[in-house]
């Protein structure tokens, strides 16, 4: 992988991607951010050498390098799954190529189910911690000890000063912003009524198909990382709808102003 990293990350360079401070992550309901962007480069996903392409309709699939509050970005417009068959190592290699081209913190944005039923659709939750329900882990392959540490420890993926200034924001801005475990999925399919109550039992206040592999990656390099999830739909296992993904994704976009709010005012103190 050390090769492949290089090259991708010298092609950035040679594309202008120089230096920047901060990585970012949008996930469904982030989009717009770009819109507060002075963009400098941008660069399709399928251009890079050993990217992954991108293949969900929804997602652009673009690198972009510019100015947020005077910080230098890169924004990662669309992220990959591992239910688009990806391997974990895949989805993870753009934080690498991030962490390689020396960003120091990590951003994630990410729409998820409320298992917390103290928790509102349109609500948006700052990930304290989280589980991994992928089945595998992003950091077992042969050559893993050469990029970091194997063991990487896990004690505290989310950065506690970062997630303090972000309740700070959140009540500054008059924002309803929960804190809770993030439980991250293989997906493509909903969970039954069984799963939502397994995953209420086992802890976690949030379910979702992204997040957890690049955080663990990103903590495999000593990044800073926080995130936050958009709640998008109630996960209660006495009083399931079906649920229908054009919903899930006009309700990710109902929170996108908070959203906003908060990523900018956090970049706006690193
Ligand atoms: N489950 C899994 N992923 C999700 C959900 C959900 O209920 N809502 C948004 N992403």
């Amino acid at each position: 992988m050390i090769n492949e990293i290089k090259k991708a990350t010298k092609y950035l360079v040679e594309k202008g991607f120089e230096s920047p401070e901060i990585g970012i992550i949008l996930g469904t309901g982030l989009g717009q951010l770009l819109d507060h962007v002075k963009i400098i480069k941008e660069v399709s996903y399928n251009h890079i050498p050993y990217f992954p392409t991108a293949t969900v309709e929804f997602h652009k699939g673009k690198l972009i390098y510019g100015i947020l509050e005077g910080k230098k970005v890169i924004v990662m417009q669309g992220r990959f799954h591992l239910y688009e068959g990806y391997t974990l190592q895949d989805v993870t290699f753009p934080v690498r190529i991030m962490n390689a081209l020396g960003i120091n913190t990590l951003l994630v944005s990410n729409a998820a189910g409320a298992i917390n039923l103290n928790f509102k659709k349109g609500e948006l939750m700052l990930i304290d911690d989280h589980i991994n329900l992928q089945g595998s882990s992003p950091l077992a392959f042969k050559g893993v000890s050469q990029l970091g540490e194997r063991f990487a420890d896990m004690s505290a993926p989310y950065n506690l000063e970062l997630n303090e200034k972000f309740s700070e924001i959140a009540d500054k801005h008059g924002i309803s912003l929960h804190k809770g475990v993030y439980a991250s999925v293989v997906g493509p399919q909903l969970e039954t009524r069984a799963e939502y109550r397994m995953l209420n039992i086992i802890g976690a206040d949030a379910v979702g198909m992204s997040t957890v592999p690049e955080v663990i990656v990103a903590n495999h390099l000593n990044l800073r990382v926080a995130a936050v999830s958009v709640l998008t739909d109630e996960c209660d296992p006495n009083n399931l709808k079906p649920v229908n993904i054009d919903e899930i994704i006009a309700m990710a976009m109902k929170a996108e102003p908070e959203m906003i709010t908060l990523f900018k005012e956090l970049i706006k103190t690193l």
